[in-house]
């Protein structure tokens, strides 16, 4: 080995220290080449975040604007959508960067999607990309949950993204233009216990977004479907639990989850590089969606043992 490395110090007549810096450093500049292609790509596009007040759409927020993209923020509390935007406006950039604006609505309530949407397109005439992020989670046992709370988390992460992008759709096949996200989750490609409402709803998003991406494809239109693993938010706080109160916990899975940062770069990359279906997760939850489909019978043993083990835990 160290033979090798001095012939080829003698060949090249360089160093090996000088080779892997210079390797070091084109690895870099191609990293920054690639991050100013993605800014490139968004720059002076509409872009629609639901959910933008917190947690991942936040992040999102910030990655799209530093990309000079024009924002519309959605979610239910104008105000917390108006520090965002002043948390913004303050950032320095040497690209051109707009002050987004804000739309307030309850995802939830989808007799007011349409009029919200029609907002949206006042704000900026059309919508390049419409960012589905809003959502709530669920913590519960399926004996004890209401159906009612089953249908609430449907409402939010379901119905209101699909009502949305209803309302967004006919604009921008008039266009023949557009990119449509949605941010699912693992959990809407397999299911793990005390997560039924919230895990549902994910399979339901990815199954319409599957399709809708086939009926629009002739169109112009994108489709991409993100499912990350656990990120660092206070999704888990903000979570309802089998009766409707709120959980209020952050759980240990959810604080040792991805940076947001990561996720909301990876979904710019997704939207630049047209990405239609992309796993944000580690080996494990990655191994466990293979699982699911190449040996249901052991996935279903795994997630029955996992259902007993924190069932204990619960009554300890
Ligand atoms: N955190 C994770 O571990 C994780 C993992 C995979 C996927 N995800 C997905 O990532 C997305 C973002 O969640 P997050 O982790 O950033 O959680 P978060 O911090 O709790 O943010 C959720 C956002 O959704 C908005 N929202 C909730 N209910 C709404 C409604 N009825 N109408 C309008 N807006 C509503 C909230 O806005 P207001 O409360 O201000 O209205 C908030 O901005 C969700 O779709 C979630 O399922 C999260």
């Amino acid at each position: 080995m160290c033979l090798s490395l001095r012939h080829m110090e003698r060949v090249s007549g360089l160093g090996v220290g000088p080779l892997a810096a210079g390797t070091v450093g084109l690895l870099i500049l191609l990293k920054v080449i690639q991050r100013l292609r993605h800014k490139q790509s968004v720059q002076d596009k509409v872009v629609v975040i639901t959910g933008a007040s917190s947690g991942l759409g936040k992040e999102c927020a910030r990655v799209f604007h530093a990309a000079g993209a024009r924002l519309i923020l959605c979610g239910r509390d104008q105000k917390r959508l108006q520090e965002v935007v002043e948390e913004l406006g303050n950032k320095n950039s040497v690209i051109q960067t707009y002050t987004p604006c804000t739309v307030t609505f309850d995802l939830s309530n989808t007799s007011v999607v349409s009029s919200a949407a029609e907002e949206i397109l006042k704000c900026h005439g059309h919508v390049d990309v419409l960012i589905n992020n809003a959502g709530i989670s669920y913590r519960g046992n399926i004996l004890d949950t209401h159906v009612s709370v089953q249908r609430d988390v449907m409402e939010t992460n379901y119905f209101g993204p699909v009502a949305l992008t209803q309302a967004i759709l006919p604009s921008m096949v008039d266009r023949r233009t557009g990119h449509i996200v949605v941010i699912s989750s693992v959990q809407g490609k397999i299911s793990i216990p005390y997560r039924s409402a919230y895990s549902a709803s994910k399979h339901a998003t990815q199954a319409y977004f599957d399709c809708l991406r086939a009926e629009v494809e002739r169109l112009g239109l994108q489709v991409s479907v993100i499912s990350p693993g656990y990120i660092r938010t206070n999704l888990s706080i903000n979570a309802v639990t089998g009766d409707g109160s709120k959980y209020g916990v952050m759980d240990k899975t959810t604080a040792r989850g991805s940076d947001p940062v990561d996720v909301a770069r990876a979904v710019l990359k997704a939207v630049c590089h047209k990405q239609k279906d992309v796993v944000l997760a580690g080996l494990l939850p990655t191994a466990a969606i293979y699982l699911r489909t190449l040996w249901p019978a052991l996935y279903f043993r795994l997630m029955a043992s996992r259902a007993i083990k924190e069932h204990r835990v619960k009554e300890e």
